[in-house]
């Protein structure tokens, strides 16, 4: 555990053990492996168990991973390049709920694939593996690229690889490719009443 990852409460080391490094290895990841990480996903909370999530992955040695990579921002695609696969999570922004026919506007989608995000985080650390969330990519060009279609918002671009040393990194990257802290709780947690600066 690094100095910037000292929990101020007792916690599993899990939640302090998973970052989202940037230098792979190049490593390909097995079909297998990269199922069992979506898998940990299949299994997060969501509203009314909606399940609004979807997954499209993309390992590197596949055909599959070009017109995905190619919409990435040019500074991920310089480390995403290493990564063993990409995953677009998308969620539907509608969803029929019980005891509804007809579907209507899910207000927590998104709140729920962030769930499912996480979980492949976890799940991936507990592996050996690394997952990299990205915003970085231009949203039109990967609508048009895996054909996700409108009524899906598009959530967040992972690179899955296994983590290397830092020297497989750019120069200008090196320096920041270690486990970042967090605000204390103190500034997070409140009892009963919204307390924190505006
Ligand atoms: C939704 C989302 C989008 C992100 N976008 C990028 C990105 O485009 N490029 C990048 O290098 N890191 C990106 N990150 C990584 C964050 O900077 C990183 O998760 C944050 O600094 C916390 O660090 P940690 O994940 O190592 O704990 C993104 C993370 C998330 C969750």
């Amino acid at each position: 555990m690094t100095e910037a990852r000292q929990p101020d409460h007792p916690i599993n080391s899990l939640f302090v053990d998973r970052w989202s490094p940037r230098a792979f290895t190049g490593e390909p990841i097995a079909k297998p492996m990269l199922l069992s990480l979506l898998e940990a996903a299949r299994w997060a909370p969501s509203a009314y168990n909606a399940q609004p999530w979807r997954f499209i992955y993309a390992q590197r040695e596949t055909l599959s991973w070009e017109p995905i990579f190619a919409t990435l921002v040019e500074f991920n695609q310089g480390w995403a390049q290493h990564a063993a696969a990409l995953v677009v999570i998308v969620s539907a922004r509608q969803a029929v709920f019980p005891g509804q026919t007809d579907a209507a506007p899910n207000a927590w989608h998104s709140f729920d694939a962030g769930a499912a995000w996480a979980s492949i985080a976890f799940q991936a650390t507990l592996a050996g593996w690394s997952a990299h969330g990205m915003a970085g990519f231009d949203a039109d060009r990967l609508r048009k690229a895996a054909g996700i279609p409108d009524t899906y918002a598009l959530e967040t671009v992972l690179a899955i690889g296994k983590h290397g040393d830092k020297a497989l990194l750019a120069e200008g990257l090196r320096a920041r490719e270690m486990p970042n802290g967090r605000l204390p709780l103190t500034q997070l947690a409140a009892e009963g009443r919204f307390t924190f600066s505006e």
